[in-house]
């Protein structure tokens, strides 16, 4: 019997580690780099490894894995992050395409795909920073 103490096993576990998220950003990134709306803004195009290297050791450590992310680039403050990038309504759909097509390819477990998504996409509705309606634009004319 078990002495009633729930045993929680962390996505990170639950995926196999660091190479799950590798795989997934690097699918996610090929969609990315395609994009014409996306692709321009990511600041440095010749820094591409470094884009997928945050990307895959923040996924890892916001699962359950090792934090160096935190360790690299301190608290990851995301919202605050993104601020320099635009973020409204077609910036939000287009990333979230290119990240739910990563998710399919990288695994076939039902599960594993809603719960990423679960995740993904109130968090890209809460990094965007333009609501995209003229009136509250943060955009000049
Ligand atoms: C669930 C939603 C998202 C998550 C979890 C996420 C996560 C991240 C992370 C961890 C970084 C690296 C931050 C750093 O350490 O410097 C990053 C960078 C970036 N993100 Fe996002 N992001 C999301 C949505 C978006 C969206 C919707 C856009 C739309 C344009 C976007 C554009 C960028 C750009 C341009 C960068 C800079 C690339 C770089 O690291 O050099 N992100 N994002």
């Amino acid at each position: 019997m078990s002495d009633g103490e729930a045993i929680e096993i962390s996505m990170y576990e639950r995926v196999g580690g660091m190479p799950f998220f590798e795989t997934l950003v690097d699918h996610f990134y090929a969609g990315v780099v395609a994009d014409e709306v996306l692709w321009p803004l990511y600041p440095d195009h010749s820094d591409l490894e470094g884009a997928k290297r945050r990307f895959t050791l923040f996924l890892g450590q916001y699962w359950g894995g090792p934090q160096t992310y935190m360790e690299e680039r301190g608290h990851p403050k995301l919202r605050l992050r993104h601020m320099p990038f635009h973020v409204g309504p077609l910036e939000r759909d287009r990333w979230l395409v290119h990240m739910a097509a990563a998710i399919e390819v990288t695994t076939t477990d039902e599960s594993i795909r809603q719960e990423l998504l679960a995740y993904f996409v109130p968090a890209a509705e809460h990094l965007r920073n333009d609501t995209g309606l003229p009136i509250s634009s943060s955009k000049p004319n």
